[in-house]
């Protein structure tokens, strides 16, 4: 006899397709991404969404009882295909998260960013789980968990052909839109807003954390940079920046690509004589948290703590002094105080007077190096080249 059960609602169905293709690309996406940054970032985008369409199924399923199944099959049938949802359920909970909390007790500290555009904070974690055996039983989890879904899978898909083929109208017809068969409609679905409504509302206020500033959970206590020497001395600025023709570029390799960015805040005081070369002087302070590298995942990397760091050493200060002319023009020593480290650089640079006008162009090459960056993920230049570029061109008007 037929049995006439109701279906799915077509909320749950699109849930349902949607997330088995996702997870099944996840975890085709997870055994694919060695060695390729973009795509370990769209793993965990498409994860984080994977949690957040369960917590949306979970609720909404919570208020919409499925439809049952055909009276006809034997109970430890039924009994089976209830514990394979189950740990289906328990998958789709245990797998992101395991994969969020990897990310978040990883040595490599490497911000993750939605899709390119929401930062996702890390899971606040006790030390223990840092340590290189719970990390390992955490990789574990998460890889083997691929594995007892795809197992789980292949019982479910099973068990779904066996009772079509058995004739047992309305069982994977009821996970199909109405289109392919005649099962009935569900009753009327509910619940819509407050799952949907509940999980946004959740996931917002997770991703606002890192925009009130108590994330990343890795932040490190205050403590103030070294103060350049001579930054006390008292300068008598004769020259006004003019900050919307002048910039400070760094360019540098990531990846085999080149990237390049600006600061969008800083100051120079400076005190330039042409005839008095060793009464001149110059004073640059950087706010590191507004280095612009064009990209979200870069700008988030760059604050983070083993880059600028900016939450503990906002600004970066660059005193300039002991200037010389070369053949092509001037040359000075720099000394950049950035995080912990004090390190002089040459400065080359042309300086055009017009007037009361003056054009500056200057260059040098850093090693990230010698200033403590990006050390504990990429300390052989392997993604980041060891070598930043920093241009700064403008003009400055004569006070
Ligand atoms: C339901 C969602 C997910 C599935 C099905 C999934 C699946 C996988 C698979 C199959 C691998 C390869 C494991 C191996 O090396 O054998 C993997 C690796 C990884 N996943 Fe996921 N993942 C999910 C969610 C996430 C999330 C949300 C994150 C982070 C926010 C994440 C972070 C990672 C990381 C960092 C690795 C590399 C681990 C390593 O190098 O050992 N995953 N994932
Ligand atoms: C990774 C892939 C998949 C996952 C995680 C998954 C998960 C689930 C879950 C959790 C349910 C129970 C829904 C509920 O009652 O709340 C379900 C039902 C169902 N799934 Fe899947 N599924 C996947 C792939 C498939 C595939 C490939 C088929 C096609 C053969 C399929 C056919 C069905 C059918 C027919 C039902 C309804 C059966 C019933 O009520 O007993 N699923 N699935």
């Amino acid at each position: 006899m037929k049995a006439e059960t109701s279906r799915y609602a077509l909320i749950a169905i699109t849930l349902h397709w949607v997330m088995a293709a996702l997870l099944l690309f996840m975890i085709w996406l997870g055994w694919n991404m060695d060695d390729h940054e973009a795509r370990y970032q769209l793993h965990k985008s498409v994860g984080i969404l994977l949690l957040f369409l369960t917590v949306v199924r979970v609720i909404w399923r919570a208020m919409n009882p499925p439809p049952p199944l055909p009276e006809e099959m034997p109970a430890h049938e039924k009994l089976a295909s209830h514990l394979v949802h189950m740990a289906f359920y328990g998958l789709m909970i245990l797998l992101p998260l395991a994969g969020w909390l990897l990310v978040s007790t990883s040595k490599f500290k490497v911000p993750t960013v939605l899709f390119g555009t929401i930062s996702w904070p890390h899971l606040p974690a006790p030390d223990f789980l840092r340590g290189d055996l719970a990390h390992a039983i955490l990789e574990n989890i998460h890889s083997k968990g691929a594995w007892v879904l795809i197992i789980l899978l292949g019982l479910h898909v099973a068990g779904a052909v066996k009772h079509e083929i058995g004739g047992e109208e309305g069982v994977l017809k009821k996970m199909l839109p109405g289109l392919f068969g005649k099962v009935a409609p569900p009753k009327t679905a509910r619940g819509y807003l407050r799952a949907f409504g509940t999980a946004i509302i959740a996931f917002a206020l997770i991703a606002l954390i890192p925009i009130a500033g108590s994330g990343p959970s890795d932040a490190a206590p205050a403590e103030s940079a070294p103060v350049a020497e001579g930054e006390a001395d008292n300068l008598s600025p004769n020259w006004t920046v003019n900050y919307e023709q002048s910039e400070i570029r760094f360019t540098g390799e990531y990846d085999g690509a080149g990237f390049t960015g600006t600061f969008g805040d800083w100051t120079a005081d400076i005190e330039f004589h042409p005839d008095d070369l060793a009464g001149s002087e110059a004073l640059v302070t950087v706010r590191t948290a507004t280095a612009d590298a064009g990209k979200k995942l870069y700008n988030d990397s760059l604050k983070g703590q083993e880059w600028f760091d900016t939450n503990t050493f906002p600004e970066a200060r660059i005193r300039l002094d002991n200037f010389r002319e070369t053949d092509t023009g001037y040359t000075a020593d720099a000394t950049i105080s950035l995080k912990t480290e004090l390190v002089t650089v040459p400065l080359d640079f042309t300086l055009d007077i017009d007037g009361d006008i003056a054009t500056l162009n200057a260059t040098t090459v850093m090693n990230r190096k010698a200033f403590d960056l990006g050390q504990a993920s990429d300390p052989a230049g392997t993604w980041v080249g060891e070598d930043v570029t920093v241009t700064v061109t403008g003009t400055a008007s004569r006070n």
